[in-house]
């Protein structure tokens, strides 16, 4: 039995192909490419000693869905692939619902069809909206998004639990994850923004390496210790690991949340700070107004996780800050060389 990953050659997917590899599963991979590199497939075969089977096709395309169903034989769904910035998600919403939910109305329809009823998806923690407090629990109410993004996310979330309530023979792990940087330790595989970088440890490590001239931080006014934003930043192989472990909630039918997240809050300051400790390189900043919809500060309770699923992430900050320094300086230019 093989495992289908919708944009398994994304940042996320690669990481947990990879994983998932590692763990002695069959791996089929389906991604447009619209964010991604076919290289990846090399460097994941260079990690593993594994070719993962690749299609190059759409998740809103059924007949490619079908083919991928009735030519293999398919377990379970990680269904990564979407759009995800944020900004852009505000000026292109057709696109993102498009993309977003009407692409895992198609994939979902598609498994339904053949059978494939177990399934688990990439949500954000933006779900719990912009009133929620801290730490979010995975039992607290969606809350308001402030985005076609996140609204997409919690669209799709309740697809998938009026799924479950309809048709017990689903079980559907509703993942989501706080703020995910680093890069595999061999430094192969790693974040490669098309454009200007939407998160912040990309844009630390592009200054870092020369790239681009300086950082901005958006926003030293926030009520927090240092005045910037504090979010739950956890190691990619944790979040990896984490799809791993949720693959086994999957016996068990039903809906499945789970935050994935260390628990802890760190200040985009710290991050400068601590990236600028550990590399040895300077990353200048500056200090920019606050950027619209962005929340002070927000981190995970993250013990659901680790009592039901025995997971927790267990890299430390200084190995995300190597490991994407050590991705970074060896791939000045990501997956173009
Ligand atoms: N990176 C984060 O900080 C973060 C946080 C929370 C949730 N997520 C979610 O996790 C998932 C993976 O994120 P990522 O950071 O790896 O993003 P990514 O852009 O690196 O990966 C997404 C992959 O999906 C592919 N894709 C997009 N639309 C597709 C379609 N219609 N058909 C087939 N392939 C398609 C892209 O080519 C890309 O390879 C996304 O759903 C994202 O919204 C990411």
């Amino acid at each position: 039995m093989a495992v289908l990953v919708t944009g398994g050659a994304g940042y996320i997917g690669t990481h947990t192909v990879v994983q998932l590899i590692e763990q002695g599963e069959k791996v089929i991979v389906l991604d447009n490419l619209c964010n991604s590199s076919r290289d990846v497939f090399s460097r994941i075969e260079k990690i593993c000693g594994v070719l993962p089977t690749f299609i190059e096709g759409d998740i809103r395309n059924r007949e490619c869905l079908d083919k991928i169903f009735s030519a293999s034989s398919i377990d379970s769904v990680i269904h990564f692939a979407g759009l995800k910035a944020v900004g852009e998600s505000s000026q292109i919403p057709l696109d993102y619902y498009q993309n977003n939910v009407c692409g895992t109305l198609i994939l979902c329809e598609a498994m339904a069809a053949a059978g494939v009823k177990k399934l688990i998806f990439s949500s954000s923690a933006t779900v719990y909206g912009e009133d929620a407090p801290v730490p979010y629990e995975e039992n607290m109410p969606r809350g308001k998004t402030s985005n076609p993004y996140g609204a997409s996310k919690a669209m799709v979330e309740q697809v998938l639990t009026d799924l479950c309530a309809s048709d017990p023979e689903w079980s559907v792990a509703l993942l989501r994850y706080f703020n995910p940087i680093g890069a595999h330790p061999t430094g192969l595989i790693g974040e490669d923004p098309k454009g200007i970088p939407n998160n912040l440890m990309p844009f630390i490590s592009q200054v870092a390496v020369g790239k681009r001239k300086e950082l901005s931080i958006f926003g030293d006014d926030y009520p927090t210790e240092d005045g910037t934003c504090e979010r739950d930043y956890l190691h990619v192989m944790d979040l990896a690991d984490g799809h791993v472990s949720a693959l086994s909630s999957l016996d068990e039918n039903g809906v499945h949340i789970y935050n994935l997240g260390t628990g802890n809050g760190l200040s985009v300051l710290e991050m400068v700070k601590t990236f600028m400790r550990i590399t040895g390189v300077d990353v200048p900043y500056t200090f920019a107004d606050r950027r619209e919809g962005d929340l002070p500060a927000f981190w995970a309770d993250a013990s659901k996780a680790e009592k039901e699923l025995g997971w927790r992430a267990t890299r430390t900050l200084d190995d995300m800050m190597e490991d994407t320094w050590r991705w970074q300086s060896n791939n000045p230019n990501g997956y173009e060389g």
